[in-house]
């Protein structure tokens, strides 16, 4: 590689430094929330904020390195993505259909074992599910999934 394009490399990862994404914090807990509105077991919370809140709620938990360009870029990819799929923050604000059929993708990644993101287990091994947290936080879903759509059957 040439000098001046490692040059030119160089200035702008530092350049990047000071151009940063927006960081996903907020400063409360909304009543829209997941684990707020529905006060699952202990265990089933836990999971959910170890696991997939980084990238599915308003509020991500970053690492040191979250600070550094061009990881900082990646984060906010990855979280204004997941964010756009499922924001457990936002739960009390999805109709019936919405939580029906966000249950059923939740249930179906999870048993797939597509979430959490691999690369994202690679930096947060605590966030990889055993199959007994598995079993758990899908046996929990499955019931939310049989009274949302008992629910509906009754609002019809
Ligand atoms: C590192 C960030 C990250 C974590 C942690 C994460 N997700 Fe995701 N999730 C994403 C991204 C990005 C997408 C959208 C792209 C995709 O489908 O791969 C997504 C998509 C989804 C979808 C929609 C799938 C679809 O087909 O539309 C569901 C449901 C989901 N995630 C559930 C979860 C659950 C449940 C957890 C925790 C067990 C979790 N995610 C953890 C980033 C993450």
């Amino acid at each position: 590689m040439g000098k001046k394009i490692l040059l030119a490399i160089v200035v702008i990862v530092i350049v990047m430094q000071f151009i940063q994404p927006d960081k996903n914090i907020s400063e409360e807990i909304p009543q829209s929330d997941f684990i707020v509105l529905n006060t699952p077991p202990a265990e089933v919370a836990t999971i959910l904020k170890t696991s997939c809140y980084d990238c599915h709620s308003n509020n991500t938990e970053y690492p040191w390195y979250g600070n550094v360009a061009p990881v900082s870029y990646i984060l906010a990819n990855h979280v204004n993505d997941g964010k756009r799929h499922l924001n457990f923050s936002e739960w009390g604000k999805y109709n019936q259909n919405q939580k029906e059929h966000a249950l059923e993708e939740i249930i179906e990644v999870v048993e797939h074992r597509e979430m959490p993101m691999t690369s994202y287990i690679s930096m947060h091994e605590e966030a990889a599910l055993t199959d007994t947290e598995v079993k758990v936080l899908n046996d929990y879903m499955t019931t939310s999934l049989n009274m949302t759509s008992l629910y509906k059957q009754k609002a019809e």
